[in-house]
């Protein structure tokens, strides 16, 4: 049995929505096939946006969208991707298979998708391979409201209005892809890039003064951070941006990334998505787990620049990165999602959840038919992964205050190296005074009695919903609704509420002090 500890009343800092995020790349089918199909396709379209994507994105809330790369943003020239179809320009994806990218979906295209997903825009500029000149006219293309060459040229492809950049990147994995980079070299390219950033309207700059990611009104501006452990990167990066800068402008940052992707067995070889043993299991969220070890490196060297903690660590890539799937392109980034999907997904939420004091953004990598995906599409045909349904479970988390929590855990694994514990948790309270707990049970083969004492509220009223199934269980084109959720048996108790979880689960329970 597992004691758990909630104090519903000692809020801890809220749970921005952008956790919950999602990065779509021009990379295999995530944009062509997975997002859009275009006008005159047969599959069931709006505008070019597959329906059946936008209806499942929209049921997740999904609550900001990052685009066009990853690696493709350092070579994506956007004046390539704007007026007639027809006269785009076709060229060659070097990254991502070397097929054709003829630059139908395009900035026009991105708005519109997150316009039918009602999402926030994380639009990703080029500083590898484009100017700075090149950045300045995108930003003004997209923003300015008024008479200047880019706004002109927005109006006469068809949107005279201006659109809401919410965030925006200045370059990625720029010690990598993105132009293999020193910190300081690409600390002092960001500072200039990113002056040409303008804050176009009036209330953008009134904004503007009072950096930070929580500023709403403005294009919040995220610098390039570390892959996984380099903390050569973070320190070298945040020294330049504060380095001779008025500590009121935070840098001229309003966050820095970080990417960390699990793969069980290594970059070189990565590991089959479907045929993995207990051991592989294990092992699999012992390094999803490190993403906590991560958060507290890189944010104790974050704390010497910025102890108010105004600039967010934006996870913009996460996930599982797996061997692709047999028979497709390797350049692709196809693979399947199963249960162990699902608590990969469900351990780094709540890790993120538990750390958003810092941790103000992630994006899932990414959101169709490329790496952990939520959804997968072949021809007309769509699937909701078991990933999907973990984001499914968590929504009602965006926005929430944490809360203070604790669970007692025992370590479970098969190898020293690679012990986890057995459950992952963390709890909220939304607006409606209702608390909101997500648990993952890790373990493969046994089931745990919860016993959770809560402080600070009176539950009346509680309910669950879980994820459960076999680790390889999946969702298949032919069987596309083996892993779905199901309401769950939990009673309330004298001081909170009991359940019990079996192996390989993940849960939402909902307790409401209101009958
Ligand atoms: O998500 C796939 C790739 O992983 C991205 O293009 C890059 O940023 C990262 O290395």
């Amino acid at each position: 049995m597992a004691n758990y500890y909630i104090n519903a009343a000692n809020k801890k800092s809220r749970i921005h929505k952008e956790i919950y995020g999602h990065f779509s790349e021009h990379l295999g089918r995530c944009i062509y096939e997975g997002i859009y199909v275009g006008e005159n396709s047969e599959i069931p379209n709006v505008n070019g946006m597959r329906s059946d994507v936008v209806e499942a994105l929209k049921e997740i809330r999904v609550p900001v969208l990052r685009w066009p790369g990853g690696c493709f943003a350092d070579e994506y020239h956007w004046k390539d991707g704007i007026g007639p179809k027809e006269n785009r320009k076709k060229m060659i994806n070097t990254h991502w298979g070397g097929v054709v990218e003829d630059n139908s979906f395009g900035t026009h295209e991105f708005m519109e998708f997150c316009r039918q997903l009602g999402c926030e825009t994380y639009v990703n500029g080029n500083v590898g391979s484009g100017t700075v000149q090149e950045m300045s006219e995108w930003v003004e293309y997209m923003t300015f409201n008024g008479v200047s060459p880019m706004a002109d040229l927005r109006a006469k492809n068809g949107h005279p209005e201006p659109w809401k950049v919410d965030f925006f990147g200045v370059g990625n994995e720029n010690w990598g892809c993105g132009g293999n980079m020193t910190p300081e070299y690409y600390g002092n390219l960001y500072r200039r890039y990113q002056t040409y950033v303008r804050q176009y309207n009036s209330d953008m700059m009134a904004a503007a003064d009072d950096q930070g990611f929580d500023e709403e009104k403005k294009i919040r501006k995220i610098a390039c951070g570390a892959n996984v452990d380099d903390t050569e990167w973070t320190e070298g990066v945040m020294k330049t941006l504060f380095r001779h800068c008025d500590p009121r402008f935070h840098g001229n940052a309003d966050g820095l990334s970080l990417h960390y992707y699990t793969h069980p067995e290594g970059w070189d070889i990565k590991g089959s998505a479907t045929e993995f043993d207990e051991k592989t299991w294990y092992k699999t969220l012992a390094k999803t787990w490190y993403m906590e070890d991560l958060i507290n490196m890189h944010g104790a060297i974050m704390d010497q620049y910025d102890p108010q903690k105004k600039l967010g660590m934006i996870v913009d890539e996460w996930g599982t990165w797996f061997t692709v799937e047999p028979g497709t392109n390797p350049g692709f980034l196809y693979q399947q999602n199963t249960m162990r999907d699902a608590l990969v997904a469900c351990i780094n939420l709540n890790i993120f959840n538990k750390h958003s004091d810092r941790v103000k953004m992630a994006c899932i990598a990414q959101m169709v038919n490329v790496l952990q995906s939520v959804l997968l599409t072949e021809g007309a045909k769509m699937v909701k992964t078991p990933t999907w349904h973990v984001f499914n479970l968590f929504k009602e988390h965006q926005d929430a205050d944490l809360v203070e929590s604790f669970i007692e855990t025992t370590k479970i694994g098969e190898e020293a190296e690679y012990m986890v514990p057995n459950l992952s948790e963390s709890a909220s309270v939304d607006a409606k005074g209702r608390l909101h707990v997500t648990i993952g049970n890790l373990s493969v083969t046994q089931a745990e009695n919860i016993d959770a004492h809560i402080t600070g509220m009176e539950g009346k009223r509680v309910k669950a919903e879980i994820l459960t199934n076999e680790m390889h269980a999946k969702n298949t084109f032919d069987a596309p609704d083996t892993v779905h959720s199901t309401t769950h048996d939990v009673k309330l108790t004298a001081d909170g509420f009991g359940c019990v979880l079996p192996p390989c689960s993940v849960v939402h329970i909902t307790v409401e002090s209101s009958d």
